[in-house]
């Protein structure tokens, strides 16, 4: 944020793509291409993005994307997320997009990377060299990165101006609020100790924090090498319920948003059949710790962003999981940090 965001003046300044705002703001949809973990941070801000720049607004992974030989015009923005800028399927959907005449804007965190050098403009992550193959730090950098877009795209809006508003001094106030949810590290870890012999994990939430739930779950899966998926809390009765039993380990995300009641179904059926999960939710939510049996608290923010601070315990029970389990979770097996074949 720092450089781009005037916390004063409420202002954004996104330099790489300053230029193109006018043309994006006028394309028939916004097209967001990645893989992995990028994908899941245009997951994240979707919502956002559709409600902020009053676009539709697509997400595509590119290997997908490609597959299907997806129409694409020269009116539409095709935006691609990639922390290596390197990545074969991203870049070879990045040529197709470009091919069609689309606009190509580049999200990444390598200056210099094909992607960035075959964009037309983009924006760069900033968030230093990662070097563990587990996406983290991009991850949530990624959808920082993506808010601020949208942020730009609506800066003229009226209408707009006091959500904006909210969400700018939501990101002021990230940086201590994550520190705050990195306090909870020793529970998380005791968590870990009840989890890391168990074969699966499963991962619930909706809206906002349904990516945080299919992030969670990538993350639990390459470092601890343990079944994990993250499930819509909305399609829970067209099948994932049959798997939800006394034994099944679940983490629920609720938080005090505009989906928690529900959220809050969701947890009675999976109640009802033994379930008895962890919950990540808001630490002023005394009515749901009150309920809840065993709990991560994370702080309040902006709905849109609080998907930043509940990642950061997933990230951590899966890092603690992986240890307990002695892997090396800076290089899990059969994955490398930047995948260049399609
Ligand atoms: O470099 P990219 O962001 O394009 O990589 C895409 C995925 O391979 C990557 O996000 C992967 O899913 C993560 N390393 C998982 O943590």
């Amino acid at each position: 944020m720092r450089g781009r965001v005037n916390f004063n003046t409420k202002k954004v300044v996104l330099g790489g793509i300053k230029d193109y705002i006018n043309e994006i703001r006028r394309c028939r949809r916004l097209i967001l291409i990645a893989c992995g973990t990028s994908y899941h941070s245009a997951v994240a801000t979707r919502q956002l993005l559709e409600e902020l720049s009053e676009l539709p607004v697509m997400v595509e992974l590119a290997s997908d994307f490609l597959d299907r030989s997806t129409p694409v015009f020269r009116d539409d923005v095709c935006i691609f997320i990639s922390q290596s800028g390197e990545t074969a399927d991203t870049i070879l959907a990045l040529r197709y997009c470009k091919q069609r005449g689309a606009l190509i804007v580049g999200f990444t965190n390598t200056v210099g990377s094909s992607i960035s050098r075959e964009s037309h403009c983009g924006v760069h992550i900033n968030a230093g060299p990662e070097i563990g193959v587990a996406s983290t730090k991009a991850y949530t950098s990624q959808f920082l990165a993506l808010v601020l877009f949208g942020l730009v795209l609506s800066e003229d809006s009226i209408s707009k101006q006091s959500r904006r508003e909210d969400i700018i001094d939501g990101l002021q106030k990230l940086p201590e609020l994550i520190k705050e949810v990195l306090t909870c590290d020793q529970k998380i870890r005791d968590f870990a100790e009840n989890l890391y012999q168990k074969s699966s994990l499963l991962v619930m939430g909706r809206g906002f924090n349904f990516a945080t739930c299919l992030e969670g779950a990538l993350k639990v899966k390459e470092l601890t090498y343990m079944h994990s998926e993250g499930i819509l809390a909305g399609e829970l009765k067209h099948g994932p319920l049959a798997m939800v039993d006394d034994t099944m380990p679940i983490v629920m995300i609720i938080m005090d948003d505009p989906v928690k009641t529900k959220c809050m179904n969701a947890y009675s059926q999976v109640q009802a059949r033994g379930g008895q999960p962890v919950l990540i939710c808001n630490n002023d939510d005394e009515e749901l710790i009150k309920l809840a049996r065993r709990y991560i608290a994370v702080p309040r923010t902006v709905d849109c962003l609080q998907g930043i601070l509940c990642v950061v315990p997933m990230q951590l029970l899966s890092f603690h999981i992986a240890v307990l389990r002695g892997y090396d979770v800076d290089c899990p097996r059969n994955l490398a940090k930047s995948v260049t074949v399609a």
